[in-house]
């Protein structure tokens, strides 16, 4: 099992490894949105505050869409992420907790 922190919305959940960000997403109330889905648009843009190892390789897509120093500081494209296993906490912008 592996557990994912949605920071801004308190709320922890436990899901199976390997399972994508946008199918968990639909199991559990957050307010983390996507729009294209494909890598493209950005609305699902998120900062991974923990667990970075236990997510999938970054795509093709996040390399375009995304700065290597956003990269680097934990960004991620939340519709291009899998949870491979483990914690993971994520953060993203608009309601972001401080
Ligand atoms: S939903 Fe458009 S980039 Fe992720």
């Amino acid at each position: 099992m592996a557990k994912v922190v949605f920071q801004p919305d308190n709320v922890t959940h436990e899901c199976e490894d390997g399972m994508s960000l946008i199918d968990i997403c639909e199991e559990v109330e957050v307010s983390l949105s996507f729009g294209c889905t494909e890598g493209t648009c950005g609305v699902c843009e998120l900062t991974v505050v923990e667990g970075r190892e236990n997510l999938s390789k970054i795509t093709e897509e996040e390399k375009d869409y995304l700065y290597e120093e956003d990269l680097e500081g934990g960004m991620r494209l939340g519709c291009q992420v899998k949870v491979r296993k483990g914690d993971v906490t994520l953060t993203w912008k608009g309601n972001r907790a401080k």
